[in-house]
């Protein structure tokens, strides 16, 4: 069976309550309830995580590639400014797996320092500003 990683960086373990009106209502545990029912419908398997520390997402990168699992990543603010994490994004995507960079809002739409990602570019495709259904579309993407 097919495996996907979600992998969720900063205060995204906070959803819910953070900042509703651009992040939504759902909690993460709600997030990860809603996944884990698609995945079961879509017939693959989905190891979903969140960390707030950009090492440990960093050796998760580095497992997915170790194990071929494909990712879907929401990078949160480390997308605007971590070139570890992108370097570590490329060693997916140049392995052969697949990797979506996912977003709730839609970045472009707000602060200006949000424009910029630096893991756009190395990654497979970008889905952004769809609420938990970003997440729920890359899956649906990572299915085919
Ligand atoms: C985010 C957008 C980022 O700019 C922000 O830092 C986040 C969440 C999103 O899902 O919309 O933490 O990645």
């Amino acid at each position: 069976m097919k495996t996907v990683l979600v992998l969720n960086g900063p205060n995204l373990n906070r959803l819910g309550s953070r900042e509703p009106d651009v992040y939504g209502s759902q909690s993460y545990e709600d997030l990860v309830h809603d996944l884990t029912q698609l995945a079961t419908e879509l017939g693959i398997s989905v190891e979903i995580k969140q960390t707030n520390d950009e090492s440990e997402l960093i050796s998760w990168l580095h497992q997915a590639v170790d194990t071929k699992a494909e990712v879907i990543i929401n990078p949160a603010a480390f997308t605007h400014y971590s070139f570890a994490l992108r370097d570590a994004c490329a060693i997916v995507t140049t392995s052969g797996l697949q990797l979506i960079e996912v977003h709730i809002s839609n970045p472009h739409s707000r602060e200006e320092f949000r424009h910029n990602s630096v893991i756009s570019g190395v990654a497979t495709g970008v889905i952004a500003g769809f609420g938990i259904d970003s997440y729920r579309l890359a899956l649906r993407q990572m299915a085919h």
